[in-house]
């Protein structure tokens, strides 16, 4: 059932190209338009909205913080993304023009579908996306996006992040092409990017294996572990820490770069490994920068740095002693790609510390208790 591979968690990792080509399979054609066809709200109502709210737990929380960075900058729709279960207990603000979106992997997150309940009440249209046909959580949506990751087995989240991401793109963009919010051939081209990341994320996959299986065995006995990066990378190093956290069971905090010299900045100490994700240098120039001054303020206090930049990032090699390199890709796709290593670099880590990669202590696969 493993298909060869040491553990499901190898496997399915190894599978994150596939998910994301079989997610954008058959949902749009040459000329550049999306259909959905699971999406049974009609097109008046999908125009109507004027507020997105994500709800959903660990890792699918995280695409969604991705969803929020392209959506809005796709649709200029605001998008919260809100935790299942802070949710339905703050009283939230919804309407007939509020569109939530369910995002869960196995579809049957208790947390979740009672979030998604709440906001049935209230008059609000739910979009599931789910990797589980006819689950809960998509068997009481108005409408479904699946992601086509294939069954995961491992607890650790790591095919189904990246179908997930995939898919919440692919939302964007349609509503962008239904609310004219952009032309065309602007959607034509961020799906031809679109098309090329199952190769991007392959070519990792293919060649930076080695480098996070030295930076894995280097750091193996750290007690503690800092992940920082900013706009699309932030949510990208909450995720790298939460798979470090769940099967290495190792002390980490992720958050968002420039909240550094805000607090953070006080635990770095000689030694401690501090993951950077670093912004292509190309195009954003200035929060490259930003990231960057960040990585020399932690190697002044003698952090060991990991970073995942951009293929040929001369700024970066000089500063870090490791380098996960990713290929040239547009910003808000890079999620895609940059998740890889440190789903690698967890993986090995739990290895290296003998723990069993697939069923981590404490944790179940489907959370279907509140
Ligand atoms: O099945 P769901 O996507 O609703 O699950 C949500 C979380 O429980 C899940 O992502 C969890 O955080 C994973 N163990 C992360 O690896």
């Amino acid at each position: 059932e493993k298909g060869g591979w040491d553990s499901f968690m190898d496997k399915e990792i190894h599978e994150d190209p596939a998910a994301v080509q079989r997610t954008l399979l058959g949902r749009f054609d040459e000329r550049g338009d999306i259909t959905l066809d699971e999406v049974r709200i009609d097109d008046h109502d999908f125009k109507s909205i004027d507020k997105i709210i994500v709800i959903a737990c660990g890792t699918a929380a995280y695409a969604g913080q991705v969803a929020k960075y392209a959506i809005e900058h796709w649709v200029r729709v605001p998008v919260e993304v809100e935790l299942a279960h802070e949710f339905r207990y703050r009283d939230p603000i919804l309407t007939p023009r509020t569109l939530v979106v369910a995002i869960s992997q196995s579809g049957e997150t208790m947390d979740t579908l009672m979030a998604l309940r709440h906001a049935r009440e209230q008059g609000s249209k739910v979009l599931a996306i789910c990797n589980t046909q006819g689950a809960s959580i998509p068997r009481e949506s108005d409408a479904v996006l699946y992601t086509h990751a294939g069954p995961e087995v491992a607890v650790a989240s790591t095919k189904a992040f990246v179908a997930q991401v995939t898919a919440s793109y692919l939302l964007g963009l349609y509503l962008a092409q239904v609310k004219g919010a952009m032309f065309r051939d602007e959607i034509r081209q961020i799906l031809d990017a679109l098309k090329d990341m199952p190769a991007k994320i392959q070519w990792i996959l293919d060649t930076q294996m080695t480098a996070v299986h030295e930076a894995a065995a280097d750091m193996v006995d750290a007690h503690s572990f800092l992940f920082l990066g900013r706009h699309v990378g932030y949510p990208v190093a909450m995720e790298g820490a939460l798979k470090l956290k769940e099967i290495a069971y190792t002390f980490t905090e992720g958050f968002a770069a420039g909240e550094l010299k805000h607090g953070p900045i006080a635990l770095v100490d000689e030694g401690e490994p501090v993951v950077f994700i670093v912004p292509p240098s190309h195009g954003r120039d200035v929060l490259h920068a930003k990231v960057l001054s960040g990585i020399e303020e932690v190697k002044a206090r003698g952090a060991y740095i990991i970073a995942v930049a951009e293929r040929g990032d001369k700024d970066v090699e000089r500063y870090a002693d490791v380098v996960f390199w990713r290929p040239e890709c547009p910003t808000l796709l890079s999620p895609l790609v940059d998740v890889v290593p440190l789903q690698i670099f967890a993986m090995d880590m739990a290895k290296l510390k003998g723990y069993d990669v697939d069923k981590p202590r404490n944790l179940a696969k489907s959370v279907t208790v509140e």
